[in-house]
């Protein structure tokens, strides 16, 4: 069974004649485990693609379904503690949260799952900011770090929760092609072994090598 699915899913921006569809009738399975990759020129619908994918924005029409579940009909109150058990998400504007230092940043994340101790959490937190480098920066806040640093802590920030799908919109983006390949290497190598799902937004060419599929967007619509 797919662990995403997407049936004509359309998403339109504003009203009247400023209206921009940005998703165009997506049709759209992803098996877990699965690989994926999301290629396309800039304002093709690749970023909204992954937001309604993951819960974050609602489609205008159509359905997604996250393990079966209709994302859609899921309450606003119950959608972040989904998120929290099936997601992961790296954004494009890292989206750090400023008064938190990376350490916090990462370890928030887990603040509210209730059965991790405080001791566990603190190993977790240590050991993905180990895997991206960044321990050294632990007590640093997002302003005090170069926008690769900043990355890096939302990758592990993604991480950490060891969650079932990971989306990532352009997650290396910001970081030398040489760091940027070893942390997609890192991603694709825990995705194989723990079975987990990626969705890759890049315009890199050479990181959809670690994907199984690629997908070409264009104006919204999956070629
Ligand atoms: N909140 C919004 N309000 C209005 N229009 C939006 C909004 N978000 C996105 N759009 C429009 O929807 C289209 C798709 O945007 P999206 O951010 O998904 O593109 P993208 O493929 O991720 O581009 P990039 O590669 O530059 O990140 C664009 O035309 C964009 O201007
Ligand atoms: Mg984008």
């Amino acid at each position: 069974m797919a662990i995403i699915q997407l049936e004509d899913v359309n998403k339109e921006f504003g009203k009247g004649k400023n209206t921009v569809a940005a998703l165009k009738s997506i049709d759209l399975e992803i098996q877990q485990g699965e690989f994926v990759a999301v290629v396309g020129p800039s304002g093709c619908g690749k970023s909204t693609l992954l937001h309604v994918m993951a819960g974050l924005e609602q489609p205008s029409g159509g359905r997604v379904l996250l393990d079966a579940v209709d994302v859609t009909l899921i309450s606003e109150r119950d959608l972040p503690k989904v998120r929290a058990q099936k997601i992961g998400f790296v954004f494009q504007a890292f989206l750090l949260i400023e008064d938190l230092t990376a350490y916090e940043n990462v370890e928030s994340v887990l603040w509210p799952n209730e059965e991790l101790t405080k001791e566990t959490q603190e190993k977790m937190t240590l050991e993905v900011l180990r895997d991206v480098d960044m321990l050294e920066r632990r007590d640093h806040f997002p302003r005090q770090m170069s926008g690769g640093e900043q990355q890096r802590v939302a990758i592990a920030r993604a991480l950490v929760n060891k969650p079932p799908i990971l989306f990532c919109d352009e997650p290396t983006g910001n970081l030398d092609s040489k760091i940027g390949d070893s942390i997609m290497k890192d991603i694709s190598t825990l995705a194989k072994e723990k079975n987990m799902t990626v969705v890759l937004v890049t315009h890199n060419e050479d990181l959809t090598k670690y994907a199984k599929r690629v997908l070409h967007m264009k104006d919204g619509a999956i070629r």
